[in-house]
């Protein structure tokens, strides 16, 4: 048996925006999703949402990675089971790390030779053909980890304050959410437009200020992200609530993160503040987890029972 695991992410700036170019800055943190895999006569998915064959409903990312891995390679059968500390559709990239992990098992398992860029390349191609439009910044982070800008792929220093992540347990459809933004953007192209240029200069600006450590001007620019993000309809009022909740008890700056309506926001604050937010989050009704970015992406957990 074969195990590997990927890393969910969290967006400083640029979700949607990057959807159309514009520029993200986008961390891998410490919650991973493992994909443990075995050859077996059937396909077998196992999974905190059932125990499927192949199924485009139930395990569609999975679903597609396997199909992909039967046209490269001689696959028949094999039993997939994913254990992840990512709740499915809270915007933490869910999919994008059973993606990548299961990839990349897959490529261990089989010997296909797969390197990180063609396995970060695979699986936004799955994810283009389960959402209809992605951009490549979950399935590069979740490959490569580490804090990184995109399109540009360059890596910048990780942050050194605490990462706060604030839970709505309100599941969204990236896809749905992507599709709004698309169907606004269409209606109101002058409107729309300069708002997803704004964020993507937000983020060239804030790229100095990750190298220099500056999270107070991070804050202030996250903070108007967000604003822009409720602009462009993504927002609701369970994370308008965590995002109040964090900032008024002394968080740097709270915003969504990953395609919004529901799921998730993410507060970055000092060490002394970290204890003061979570209670807030979770008085506000949110469920609240303390994390880290992380410079390593998707890696080998174990090979045959060796570690
Ligand atoms: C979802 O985690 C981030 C979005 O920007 C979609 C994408 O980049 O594919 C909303």
């Amino acid at each position: 048996m074969i195990t590997c695991s990927a890393p969910g992410k969290v967006y400083l700036f640029g979700e949607h925006a990057v959807v159309y170019g514009e520029s993200a800055i986008c961390c891998a943190v410490e919650l991973r999703t493992k994909v443990h895999v075995e050859k077996n006569d059937d396909v077998i998915i196992e999974s905190i949402l059932g125990t499927t064959g192949p199924d485009l409903k139930v395990h569609p990312y999975v679903t597609h990675v396997i199909e992909m891995m039967k046209s490269l390679t001689d696959l028949r059968g094999v039993r997939i089971r994913i254990e992840s500390e990512l709740p499915v559709g809270s915007g933490l990239g869910s999919s994008a790390a059973v993606t990548v992990a299961s990839i990349q098992a897959l490529n261990h398992l089989l010997s296909c030779g797969l390197s990180p860029e063609d396995v970060a390349k695979t699986a936004h191609e799955i994810e283009i053909r389960v959402q209809g439009n992605a951009s490549p910044t979950d399935t590069y982070v979740s490959t490569m980890g580490g804090v990184v800008m995109i399109p540009q792929r360059k890596r910048l220093p990780l942050l050194k304050c605490p990462i706060i992540i604030g839970n709505t347990n309100k599941f969204s459809s990236t896809k749905e959410l992507v599709g709004n933004v698309a169907k606004l953007r269409s209606e109101f192209p002058s409107v729309i437009d300069p708002i997803l240029s704004n964020i993507g200069q937000m983020s060239i600006l804030a790229e100095e200020l990750v190298s220099k450590n500056d999270y107070v001007t991070i804050g202030k620019l996250m903070n108007v992200n967000q604003g822009l993000l409720d602009a462009i309809g993504v927002g609701s009022a369970e994370l308008s609530d965590l995002v109040y909740a964090a900032r008024n008890s002394g968080a740097i700056s709270a915003k969504i993160t990953g395609a919004g309506g529901g799921g998730c926001i993410v507060v970055i604050a000092e060490d002394k503040d970290t204890m003061r937010i979570v209670k807030a989050i979770e008085d506000a009704g949110g469920e609240a987890i303390i994390t880290k970015n992380t410079e390593e992406g998707v890696r080998l957990e174990s090979f045959n029972g060796r570690r």
